[in-house]
């Protein structure tokens, strides 16, 4: 590790100031680098997140309620060029005419006016701001409680909702995290919940042609952020959560302060067959989980390494995010699952202690057996708190590898760009808040050599809030960048 800090690890207020809406739409040559920008690297990294987190004064409750705004960044030439622009969604649009907050988040934004002018209002704006892919011809928006958007690669102007084909008919929702089969398969699902709950699945071909699909039925309310992909099986981790939506109903809370974590009830990992069956059903303990790191196959073994929460890590309606004491709330570690399909034990172990989120791993290794995973990860080796540093761990030997961006910076999604078959062959890119400029920076690493720290830097002239999930093609789409 390269990196020595000594708390304090962060301050509060420098953190605060990446959540700042960005109003702004730009499009430049980013001109301020430092190091080198390597030549190898061609292609485009898109990046989505919350862009806009208050609307006529009035705050969002929680960042995951902000509207969907997407990053571009076209390497080619040793050279970079940004771009970043809002869904333009009839939703978005409204508000953006009003000036004002006209819909409720699900994460517990409330229009003004009180309970009385959000009491029975359960109509949802869709935020498309957690995901953007690029597949089979498509720039897709995602957000999983709705159909995606698709956008222009060329410019990222808005082109519209798009059902894939009348797939997805009558809003049916597609999940902000598809899995890419090595293979070249493109995996994702849609959940529809309620007291009981069924999953779609679907496989696409390169073309957006549907090789498979299956719907199941699951029992209970269904939390399903993320999903594991093997190459015979679709696993889901069923967080031990009820809902009780009549606080939502009646205008006082959002629906995400309606679930309530119950520790006394299992976590059911869900395992579908990919060839078709029913869903087995195998128990752990509980814990809460949204992202998952990868998954294997190894005999009648599922190996799965997922990032766990001792409990849902949820702000109620009364907590300003901004302020909120990250102590009190459970860090994310990394845990390694085994779970015998024949004998239906499951086991557990820690892989990574540090508080960590956002893992990737190499696209050849997506559902293999594999040796690296990159995270962001806290500085504080130990205690709940902001990502703050990189890190590649090999889960094979616990060895460890780890940039920290210092003090004042706060990092993103690690997006994993291959150079090559070598499992740790790639550039890992993310987006950094620096709060010493108040300005967003984007980092190039090596991934076989993370502790050397950056490649390159490319310092942004504004701020780009946190954002969520990216993805990189080898593609270049922009016209400034393909001259
Ligand atoms: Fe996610």
């Amino acid at each position: 590790m390269t990196s020595v800090v000594a708390p304090p690890y962060y301050r509060l207020e420098d953190w605060q100031g990446g959540h700042r809406t960005q109003p702004q739409e730009f499009a430049y040559w980013v001109e301020e680098v430092t190091g080198t920008i390597p030549a190898d690297l061609t292609g485009t990294l898109f990046r989505n997140g919350p862009g806009r987190l208050d609307r006529g004064g009035q705050r969002y409750h929680h960042p995951f309620d902000g509207d969907g705004m997407v990053n571009q960044v076209s390497f080619c030439n040793g050279r970079a060029f940004y771009r970043n622009r809002y869904v333009q969604t009839p939703e978005f649009q409204a508000e953006q005419r009003a000036d004002k907050i006209l819909y409720r988040g699900v994460f517990g934004t409330l229009k003004p006016g009180g309970w009385w002018n959000n009491i029975f209002d359960l109509r949802l704006k869709n935020i498309a701001n957690t995901n953007v892919i690029y597949w089979g011809g498509k720039l897709l928006a995602l957000w999983e409680a709705a159909p995606p958007y698709r956008l222009d690669p060329a410019n990222l102007a808005t082109l519209g909702l798009d059902d894939l084909g009348g797939i997805l008919a009558n809003g049916q929702p597609f999940s902000a995290h598809p899995r890419l089969d090595p293979q070249g398969f493109l995996v994702n699902f849609g959940v529809q919940t309620g007291p009981s709950s069924h999953i779609n699945l679907y496989e696409f071909d390169a073309n957006w042609g549907l090789v498979r699909h299956h719907k199941h039925p699951v029992a209970g309310f269904a939390f399903l952020h993320d999903f594991i992909l093997t190459e015979n099986y679709y696993v889901f981790f069923q967080n031990p959560v009820h809902f009780n939506p009549l606080p939502y109903i009646l205008g006082w809370t959002g629906a995400a302060q309606c679930l309530q974590f119950d520790a006394e009830q299992p976590t059911r990992i869900l395992v579908i067959p990919r060839q078709g069956g029913p869903v087995r059903v195998f128990l752990t303990d509980a814990c809460f989980v949204f992202h998952h790191a990868n998954g294997y196959e190894q005999g009648n073994e599922l190996i799965l390494d997922s990032i766990c929460y001792r409990h849902f890590p949820t702000i109620d309606q009364q907590t300003d995010y901004q302020t909120v004491d990250f102590s009190r709330l459970p860090s994310g570690q990394l845990r390694r699952f085994r779970v015998n399909l024949t004998t239906h034990q499951v086991r557990n172990t820690l892989l990574l202690e540090r508080c960590c989120e956002f893992p990737q791993v190499h696209p050849q290794r997506v559902g293999r057996a594999y040796r690296w995973v990159y995270l962001g990860v806290a500085a504080d080796p130990v205690a709940n708190a902001p990502l703050q540093g990189i890190l590649a761990l090999d889960v094979q030997t616990g060895r460890q590898q780890m940039w920290l961006a210092g003090s004042r910076g706060f990092v993103g999604e690690p997006v994993f760009v291959p150079r090559g078959e070598a499992e740790d062959q790639g550039w890992l890119l993310t987006f950094v808040y620096n709060a010493a400029r108040q300005c967003t920076d984007i980092v190039i690493l090596d991934a076989a050599d993370v502790a050397a720290g950056p490649v390159a830097t490319l310092h942004l002239r504004h701020h780009v809030p946190y954002g969520l999930h990216g993805s990189f093609t080898p593609l270049l789409f922009a016209e400034e960048a393909r001259v």
